[in-house]
């Protein structure tokens, strides 16, 4: 099989075949994009931060019972990962009020959201994402019932646990948004889950330490996601 043959090249990630089937290289450049591509820039280090970060979490979610695509690092921006059929949704858990949901509804930033709620996209660029409901995610044959049932019962548990984790690292878990993908019979997790995917707060100061330094130009994009390696090393 022809080795490094490159398969996808997305916003932040490039995804390779390697020689051996049914695995992917997963490469985590230092592009970082926000408002849909509308803001771009290359920051030296951040592909590191995010690969190391997706990791780490991973392996906890993968030694907490959740099927991820996470096989190995094989430098410290590459990770070697399960191939999966992606399913073509955005699955995006949130627990506070922040972004997207503040605008389209009546919640004040900052709002608690207890118990939390699942909102979905549907992946597809042309259309600008947009968001999809349950009838809908189903009627298109994305997920079955059941299916469907079960990525929302894994979405709330990795919630629990990466809410969790970050509260004892001292960081507010605002939200995340994850994707699935088919192994077989099996979902797994796929993606990545990094400064990109989430919103985190500093619990003690509330400043941002995620993408939103960069959205919405906050500060030293590289040093607040480092502060994030940082924390998640001490609190291990
Ligand atoms: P966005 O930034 O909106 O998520 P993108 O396509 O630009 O979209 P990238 O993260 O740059 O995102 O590209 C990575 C691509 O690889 C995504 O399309 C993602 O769905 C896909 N992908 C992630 N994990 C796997 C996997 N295990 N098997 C197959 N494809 C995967
Ligand atoms: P959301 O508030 O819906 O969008 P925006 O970030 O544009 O205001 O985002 C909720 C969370 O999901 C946030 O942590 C960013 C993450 N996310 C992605 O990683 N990719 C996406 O395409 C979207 C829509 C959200």
């Amino acid at each position: 099989m022809d080795d490094d043959q490159l398969l996808y090249e997305g916003k932040a990630k490039s995804v390779f075949r390697t020689n051996v089937a049914g695995e992917l290289r997963v490469v985590f450049r230092d592009d970082i994009t926000a408002f849909n591509g509308g803001k771009k820039d290359i920051l030296a280090g951040k592909g590191a931060y995010n690969a190391r970060v997706s990791a780490f979490f991973f392996e906890y979610l993968e030694k907490n019972g959740i099927p991820t695509h996470f096989i190995r690092m094989e430098d410290e921006r590459t990770m070697i990962v399960r191939e999966l059929t992606m399913i073509p949704l955005e699955v995006i858990a949130r627990n506070v009020a922040a972004g997207s949901i503040v605008k389209k509804f009546p919640f004040t930033e900052g709002q608690r959201i207890d118990p939390p709620v699942i909102v979905t996209d549907y992946k597809d660029d042309e259309h600008g994402d947009p968001s999809i409901n349950d009838d809908l995610i189903i009627a298109l044959g994305f997920l079955s019932p059941d299916d469907l049932r079960e990525v929302r019962e894994t979405t709330l548990k990795i919630n629990t646990l990466l809410k969790d984790f970050f509260t004892k690292a001292g960081i507010e878990l605002v939200d995340f948004k994850i994707e699935f993908g088919r192994s077989g019979d099996t979902i797994c997790l796929g993606d990545e889950i990094s400064m990109d995917s989430m919103r985190l707060w500093d619990l003690a100061t509330g400043e941002s330490l995620d993408k939103d330094v960069y959205r919405f130009g906050k500060g030293d994009v590289l040093s607040a996601y480092g502060r994030v390696v940082d924390k998640i090393l001490q609190e291990n």
